[in-house]
């Protein structure tokens, strides 16, 4: 795990574009996770606005979605289906028939999320996945005590993330219960993982997933167990953190060739 500690979330997100773009450029069919949630709008963004003065081709990448709530329609403002048309999708040219995100209107979700799956495995492996955190320690929608061997299933929400998710829906009482996610597993099986965290109220969680034991009751820990996974985060997410020095110091010894990696 490589935890990159920034000053804040404009540096942070500007460094996870850069990523996501020079992955896109080296592999114009690249497969990519996307999360959803305030944590990469910046980002998004910056995507968009770059396109405009140094276009990148994503015509040809693939998109999977990690999560959708149930019962919403797509043209619901708070479905994850009406975030993506309107931060990634719509602004980046991404056409339907290569764009996937869990139904969460399905008659049969069960089968839903075995269809999910299965699309992930064809089209996959995952090149690149992003991914913010809750509060609670979830990745996807994968709450606290989910299987770290889990697969895209259904989950229902904790109250915490209800708590938090509740602000862009008109009151608590109308955010759905129950989810479609990735599994962990599912996520894992990503060949590189971008981590974004941004602020007071995830330094808890990040210290679960940087420096907690790996444990189902902080499920981004699992996240330990990735061969190329990248955290970035800004100071006050970081605050918690046992080895920031260390994690600092590693990141401004990296030797030239990975920087590459953000150019
Ligand atoms: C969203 C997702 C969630 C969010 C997490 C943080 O697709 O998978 O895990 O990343 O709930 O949400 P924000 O970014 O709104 O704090």
């Amino acid at each position: 795990m490589e935890v990159i500690i920034v000053k804040d979330r404009d540096e942070g997100s500007e460094l996870a574009a850069r990523r996501l773009r020079n992955r896109v450029s080296s592999k114009p069919a690249s497969v990519l996770g996307l999360a959803t949630g305030q944590t990469p709008e910046l980002l998004y963004r910056k995507l968009t606005e770059w396109q405009d003065s140094d276009p990148v081709n994503f015509k040809q990448v693939i998109t999977f979605n990690l999560d959708e709530y149930m019962g919403l329609e797509n043209s619901h403002p708070e479905s994850y289906h009406y975030y993506m048309t309107t931060h990634f999708w719509g602004p980046l040219g991404i056409l339907e028939d290569q764009r996937f995100i869990p139904n969460g209107l399905s008659k049969d979700p069960q089968q839903e999320c075995l269809n999910y799956e299965a699309m992930i495995q064809e089209k996959g492996p995952i090149d690149l996945q992003l991914l913010g955190i809750g509060r609670d320690g979830h990745i996807g929608f994968n709450e606290p005590m989910s299987s770290l061997g889990s697969r895209t299933r259904i989950k229902t929400l904790t109250e915490s993330t209800r708590k938090d998710n509740a602000a862009a829906f008109s009151s608590k009482s109308e955010v759905p219960y129950h989810v479609i996610t990735m599994g962990i597993q599912t996520i894992l099986e990503a060949s590189e993982i971008v981590m974004l965290a941004f602020g007071d109220a995830k330094a808890e969680a990040i210290k679960g997933c940087v420096e907690g034991p790996l444990t189902s009751v902080c499920p981004a820990s699992a996240l330990q167990m990735h061969p190329r996974c990248k955290v970035i985060i800004d100071e006050a997410a970081a605050k918690r953190l046992q080895y920031q020095s260390y994690y600092r110091e590693v990141y401004e010894k990296k030797p030239s060739w990975q920087k590459a990696e953000f150019v």
